[in-house]
């Protein structure tokens, strides 16, 4: 069976969603809603598709069977409403929404709707992700001790959309927006939730009200502790998570690469990497549509991730680790 998919926001991301789409047999791509007609009618060109400039004009006409969501985060909980009582499914992007209310607000609606929604965790399928966490389940590398995961970026680049430098909008700074991919990235890993953080952020970013560097402490449920380490500021960029066991690690360079070493030199393990990242989310979709089976980055998981985000918020307030329920 056939699904059409209308894109609402066509900006960064959603060229990865229309390409994955382009790919595969099953989707179809029919319109694309950007407040910016410019950038609709771009998109719209590239992909011979329709431009709009109202998202709720869009999804009421075309009636797409899967509406992508690719917004500022503050418009995520409104257009996942407003798609789900359209009678879409939704691919949401992460993170899921601005707090844990809004995420619970979100999973409310979406099952009085019956439809499907997952979000875009796609640190869930990433190929370096995935043969990471085909060691660590192995048993290869003995006992999984601790993870140690890295990000540096030149948060305030140029090239970056205004909305992600205000609070209110983007929901937070680097650990909202990052910090989301890392705290998945652990949960992942581990296969276990986070259930305690403590975090110290700071706020010394050339614009705007969000934080511009984050280190955090957490421990997963199942008693692994990570740290994780993020900086927007100026220097080399980094994305490297160090995975520690007892008898061996792992150096994991997301999309990039990943290194085994049992002894003191690092070798690199070979990863498949036949089916791109943004196909297999859509794969995980479409299953869930078809055979009711939750995709890994279900609603309730996702939800997870922002609850464990504003408890790093809520440590720097109170200078004290908090307990996320699991
Ligand atoms: N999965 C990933 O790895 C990944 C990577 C990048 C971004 N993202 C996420 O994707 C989302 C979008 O990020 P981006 O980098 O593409 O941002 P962006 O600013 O480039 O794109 C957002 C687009 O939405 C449009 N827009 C804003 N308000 C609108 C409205 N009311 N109606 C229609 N269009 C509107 C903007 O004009 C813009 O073109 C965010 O949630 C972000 O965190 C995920």
């Amino acid at each position: 069976m056939g699904y059409t998919v209308a894109v609402v926001g066509a900006g960064g991301i959603s060229a990865q969603h229309f390409e994955a789409c382009q790919m595969m047999d099953q989707l179809q791509a029919v319109a694309v809603a950007d407040l910016s007609q410019e950038r609709a009618n771009d998109v719209a060109q590239r992909y011979g598709i329709k431009p709009y400039t109202d998202y709720k004009q869009m999804l009421e006409v075309e009636k797409p069977d899967i509406a992508v969501i690719t917004l500022p985060h503050f418009l995520h909980k409104e257009a996942a409403l407003f798609a789900a009582s359209q009678g879409c499914h939704i691919l949401l992007e992460k993170p899921m929404a601005m707090n844990a209310a809004e995420c619970d607000d979100i999973i409310e609606a979406v099952k009085a709707a019956g439809v499907k929604l997952m979000i875009g965790h796609t640190q869930h399928y990433i190929p370096e992700n995935l043969a990471a966490k085909a060691i660590i389940d192995s048993g290869e590398l003995g006992q999984l001790v601790m993870i140690q995961d890295t990000r540096h970026v030149n948060y305030y680049a140029d090239k970056r959309p205004a909305w992600f430098f205000e609070k209110n909008k983007a929901g937070g700074g680097i650990f909202m927006n990052l910090g989301s991919h890392s705290i998945d990235k652990i949960q992942l890993l581990t296969g276990s939730r986070i259930v305690e953080a403590k975090a110290s952020v700071s706020y010394y970013g050339s614009k705007g009200d969000i934080e511009g560097s984050g280190i955090a402490w957490v421990r997963t449920k199942s008693g692994i502790p990570a740290t994780i380490c993020q900086s927007g500021y100026k220097g080399a960029s980094k994305n490297e998570t160090e995975i520690i066991f007892t008898d061996g690690k792992l150096k994991l360079l997301t999309s990039e690469s990943l290194w085994i070493s049992k002894d003191q030199k690092y070798e690199e393990v070979t990863v498949d990497r036949s089916t791109p990242p943004f196909v297999l989310q859509f794969n995980d979709l479409i299953r869930y549509i078809e055979e009711g089976i939750a995709p890994s980055a279900s609603m309730e998981y996702s939800r997870s991730i922002i609850a464990v985000v504003e408890a790093m918020y809520r440590s720097e307030e109170t200078s004290h680790d908090q307990a996320i329920a699991d």
